[in-house]
């Protein structure tokens, strides 16, 4: 499949030929024909897909219910079990004993699992709660490491029909508790502790603690996977070990089929206003984009060993670590430690000594790499043999092209493709992102959508504008993988997403992007509401503002993000006291008291980096705050635009100076 490389203008990046040779979608045209299949008939090509990448236990007959727009199903009447197609099909067809994970612990112990001991993991787990009463549809919430019995419980509560909502180990009680009583969650599974970076910290004593401040009377026990032998309480009557439970139970436990439409999982996200939201995914849909963006992705062949290094805890480990690869018959790696523990080669060694030949990471862990290795040769990636590597791959927030080149160079050794794949924890999987045997490539752009993916860029009379101009980032149609509901509050969901001003017909991403005027490849240009994207977490200024006002010191917050080398944003917030503003050592010291505060309230990643002091903020007459102001001074430049609509102009000197 030579010849795809023609028309590629010079500032791109070419696909490599030897990709392209052996790539499941190896040309340019071979990418338009799928488009061009889809474009024809939206339905019958995602019928088809779904019947070629999944199994199911009844054939659906309908594909597409837009009945009650937009709240649309998928499959509905078709009946499947995820665990089932990401186990026991590969355990049927063979790959019993092929190993499905390697884990590596935080202090390098490597463990291997095969389909079959997967299988038997599940299944004890899911007789395990089953004998604990949980039923179908019952939410269960995963507080854990990261770690094979964190994919263990996901796809345990997914093989009885328990839909699963995984909190991200570094989410503080508080905001535990919020989730465990949004989703009434059933039943907890944690651990004693986690080890990140040669520490343990504390899991269960969190969970103690959420339990402890009420909201939460719908669990009804907790599951503790011992991971450290740490000191912890255990509450008679309601707390049980891991292994005792498992001990008990038989390998053998038969799926339960559910509905396609059946909620496999709630993961929790910030918006731009209020708590944050249970975002509701699908079985069947969901499942199918998993897998299917995994294979034409990722390129994943059967003697691949992928590694995505995001948590479990967020939406990129839940899609490219528990579901898609396993979906596949896939060989990956789990790892549980930190980038830069023993030292920021960790990834390169780890890519050496596991041969991985497709990695998948963050632009903020790359960025971060990259100033390691600027200063300390022993953690450059060229002390590594890096040539098992075939495909890179990054996500969660733009990339800078200097990073992404350094990346190609120094870990692709110029030889990979890197797909850098746009999507959000509401799409369920990539959305807008290179087909690495189809896309020359351009740094820091996410290229063209997914075949299937109606992604369009329009102004806000959701008309679409010419290649060149900005715009606002709109999927027309609906897919199999997107949100089907915000839980428990399907206003909030419409509003959120099908906002009536742009006419309530597509789906609104929340980001503002331009397409190249030469080959029409997208870039986002950043969200467009009040959502920060801090190294790639999803955090609301709204929430922010609300951990920093609960101080008992604190008047008035606002939270704006401003342009950071290395985490992309940076959290800055501007605060006014009840007291007179501090300056000086006082300033520094109640600075810190505020960021401890913002992360016992929602966790240390929420912990504002600047916190500039006022005696007031600036608003408008009618008493709004002007963040726009707030972002110009976050960023140390000068304001320049017009003030005159300010109620208090002097306060942004103030502010100007208060850092
Ligand atoms: C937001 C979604 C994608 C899963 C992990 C994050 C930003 C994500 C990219 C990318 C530029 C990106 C967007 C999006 N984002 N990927 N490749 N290039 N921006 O999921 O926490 O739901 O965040 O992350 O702003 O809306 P999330």
């Amino acid at each position: 499949m030579s010849g795809q490389n023609v028309n590629t203008p010079p500032s791109l990046y070419p696909v490599p030929e030897a990709f392209a040779a052996q790539a499941y979608i190896g040309s340019r045209q071979a990418y338009d024909q799928l488009c061009a299949e889809a474009q024809k008939d939206h339905e019958s090509y995602w019928a088809r897909l779904a019947r070629e990448f999944l199994s199911w236990k009844q054939p659906f007959t309908k594909v597409l219910d837009s009945s009650n727009a937009p709240f649309y199903k998928w499959f509905d009447d078709g009946l499947i079990n995820a665990s089932y197609n990401c186990l026991d099909r590969n355990v049927e067809a063979g790959l019993g004993d092929k190993v499905a994970i390697i884990f590596e612990a935080d202090d390098g112990k490597v463990t291997r699992y095969t389909y079959k001991e997967l299988l038997e993991k599940v299944s004890r787990l899911a007789n395990a709660l089953k004998a604990q009463g949980v039923k179908k549809g019952d939410r269960v919430v995963l507080y854990l490491p990261m770690s094979v019995e964190g994919v263990v419980a996901m796809q345990a509560c997914a093989r009885i029909g328990a839909t699963h909502s995984v909190v991200f180990g570094g989410f503080s009680a508080q905001s535990l508790r919020d989730r465990i009583e949004d989703a009434g969650a059933v039943l907890v599974i944690t651990a004693d502790e986690q080890l990140r970076g040669g520490k343990a910290l504390p899991l269960k004593a969190i969970v103690d603690e959420a339990l402890a401040m009420g909201g939460c009377e719908s669990i009804r026990q907790v599951i503790v996977f011992q991971r450290t032998g740490g000191n912890i309480q255990m509450q008679a009557g309601r707390d049980v070990w891991l292994h005792d439970v498992l001990a008990q139970q038989s390998a053998e436990c038969p799926p339960e089929f559910v509905s396609a439409e059946h909620p496999l999982f709630l993961l929790y996200t910030s918006g731009s206003t209020g708590k944050p939201k249970g975002v509701q995914h699908s079985t069947g849909g969901y499942l199918l984009h998993a897998a299917l963006t995994t294979k034409w992705t990722f390129d994943l062949k059967p003697d691949d060993v992928f590694w995505c290094t995001a948590d479990i805890g967020w939406v990129t480990g839940h899609t490219y670590v528990a579901y898609g690869p396993l979906a596949l018959g896939g060989t990956q790696i789990v790892f549980e430690g930190v980038p830069t523990y023993p030292d920021a080669s960790r990834f390169w060694r780890m890519i050496e000594s596991h041969q991985v030949t497709i990695f998948y990471t963050a632009p903020t862990a790359i960025r971060a790499l990259i100033k390691a290795a600027e200063t300390n040769e022993a953690v450059h990636p060229r002390k590594f043999n890096l040539t098992s590597l075939r495909l890179l791959g990054t996500v969660g927030e733009p990339i800078n092209p200097a990073a992404w080149e350094w990346y190609h160079r120094e870990i692709g050794g110029g030889r990979c493709p890197i797909v850098d794949t746009f999507w959000q924890t509401e799409t369920g999987g990539h959305m807008i992102t290179p087909l690495p045997g189809a896309h020359a490539l351009k740094p820091g752009s996410c290229t063209l959508p997914f075949p299937g993916i109606d992604a369009a860029v329009v102004d806000e009379a959701g008309k679409e504008v010419p290649w060149g101009q900005g715009g606002v980032l709109v999927v027309r149609k609906p897919w199999p993988s997107m949100i089907r509901t915000i839980w428990g509050d399907p206003e909030r969901f419409k509003k959120s997403y099908y906002p009536a001003d742009f006419g309530g017909q597509y789906y609104l991403a929340g980001d503002g992007a331009i397409r190249d005027a030469e080959t029409g490849y997208f870039t986002i240009t950043g969200r467009i509401d009040d959502v920060l994207n801090v190294s790639g977490h999803r955090m609301g200024t709204m929430e922010i503002e609300s951990a920093l006002v609960s101080h008992p010191l604190v008047a008035e917050a606002a939270v704006v993000g401003r342009p950071d080398d290395l985490t992309g944003e940076a959290i800055c917030a501007f605060v006014v006291l009840k007291r007179p503003r501090p300056t000086g050592d006082e300033a520094k010291q109640l600075a810190n008291e505020l960021r401890n505060h913002v992360a016992q309230e929602i966790g240390p990643i929420a912990k504002p980096k600047d916190i500039r002091f006022g005696d007031n903020l600036p608003k408008t007459r009618s008493g709004k705050i002007m963040r726009r102001l707030l972002r110009v001074i976050a960023k140390g430049e000068d304001v320049t635009q017009d003030t005159s609509t300010l109620e208090n102009p002097a306060i942004l000197d103030q502010l100007a100076q208060s850092n």
